[in-house]
């Protein structure tokens, strides 16, 4: 059950005992000349040791970023390239980033780009890495506060997923990820989005089965629609606000972390308040999926002026087109209409909906 394998449009995507039988031959076959480990901080403490005993690796060259999103820079791209440079990279290296959605996008996008491109192997170390960030090629930084604004697409050679490296993940950033399955659950069914809602938080390494799931939903997307097209863009439910608040929330100095997930949440409650005024999601569910997410979630204080900030973002958002800002909106799980046009007034009537949402 633990052992699965799946091809995530073109690249080969591992689970657990499989994915470190995987990785060995694959080395035995290919033979680098060097192989490199891109860490942070917190993953060369917590996922490097249990990294090295499962995969025998005795000869790598350990690179440390600093941890979280301000770190998502191509300032520190240049360190890396730096290090790979000084410490005798080639095009026949290896690079395997071993972290959460910042090391993975991260160490991705400085392959993508070193000598023209080396093999890369993504080991996911957070769930929201696991279930989202390492798998579907997506690679890049930020620019400033604007997220993800420099990249590439182009599949990692594989992807280990272990999920073991979920024990010592904060609850915390076990929520954050969450909110990336949730999604899958209502782009795809709603009988997934149950499942989701009962994730053991606690020990979420138990649960490889749901996580493999969300993996499959993904790679079914991302396979559909590769370029982003169509389909794929559903990947982006709940992210048009969800990216503005997260980058609004990097900008203000004074404001508390907001992490990728938690800003997700609120774009996906804003965007389901959107979906039921303009493409009939229906009332009743968008209460009940609101609720669900409140009593998971802190609420987030939205003030005046942070509406003013966030909505004047939004025209930074990939999606658009032509100046227009694109939602993503549902009309029931599963059943979407991309390239939404919305009105900032709805915009506004969607933040006093969720400022006034309870924790039961
Ligand atoms: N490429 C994509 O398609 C895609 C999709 C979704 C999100 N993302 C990006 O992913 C990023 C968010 O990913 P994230 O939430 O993993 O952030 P992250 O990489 O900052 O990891 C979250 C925190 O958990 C720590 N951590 C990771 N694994 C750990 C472990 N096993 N034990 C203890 N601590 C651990 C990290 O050091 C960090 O402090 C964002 O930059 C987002 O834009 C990319
Ligand atoms: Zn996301």
């Amino acid at each position: 059950m633990n052992n699965k394998q799946l091809i995530s449009n073109g690249m080969p995507v591992y689970g657990n005992e499989r994915a470190w039988q995987a990785f060995e031959q694959h080395l035995n076959s290919q033979k680098y000349s060097t192989i490199f480990i891109l860490v942070d901080t917190n993953t060369k403490r917590k996922c490097l040791p249990y990294f090295l005993q499962k995969s025998g690796l005795q000869n790598i060259e350990v690179m440390v970023i600093g941890a979280g999103e301000t770190n998502k820079t191509i300032d520190t791209c240049v360190t890396v390239w730096n290090e790979l440079s000084e410490r005798g990279a080639d095009r026949n290296s290896l690079l395997i980033n071993l972290g959460g959605g910042v090391v993975t996008d991260l160490g991705g996008f400085v392959a993508c780009t070193f000598r023209r491109g080396i093999d890369f192997i993504n080991v996911p170390t957070s769930l929201l890495a696991m279930v989202d960030a390492a798998v579907g090629g997506k690679n890049g930084v930020d620019l400033g506060v604007l997220k993800n604004q420099i990249g590439i697409i182009r599949p990692a050679t594989m992807v280990l997923l272990d999920s073991d490296f979920l024990k010592t993940l904060p609850t915390r950033e076990v929520l954050s990820g969450l909110a990336e399955m949730l999604k899958h659950g209502m782009i795809t069914s709603e009988n997934y989005y149950q499942k989701v809602l009962k994730f053991s938080i606690n020990y979420p390494e138990t649960e490889f089965d749901l996580i493999w799931q969300s993996v499959e939903i993904k790679n079914e997307v991302v396979t559909e629609d590769p370029l982003e097209h169509g389909r794929r863009k559903t990947l982006n439910f709940g992210h048009t606000l969800g990216h503005a608040i997260e980058s609004h929330w990097l900008a203000s100095k004074e404001k508390s972390e907001l992490l990728h997930g938690e800003a997700v949440i609120i774009g996906m409650i804003l965007a389901l308040y959107i979906s039921a005024e303009e493409v009939s999601f229906s009332r009743e569910k968008r209460d009940e999926i609101a609720q669900d997410l409140v009593s998971l979630y802190d609420k987030i204080p939205i003030l005046e002026e942070d509406r003013i900030a966030i909505i004047d973002l939004l025209k930074y958002d990939k999606k658009n087109r032509n100046g227009q800002v694109n939602f993503v909106l549902l009309r029931q799980f599963g059943d979407y209409e991309i390239s939404c046009k919305v009105a900032n007034t709805l915009i506004n009537d969607a933040f006093d909906y969720y400022s006034e949402l309870k924790k039961n």
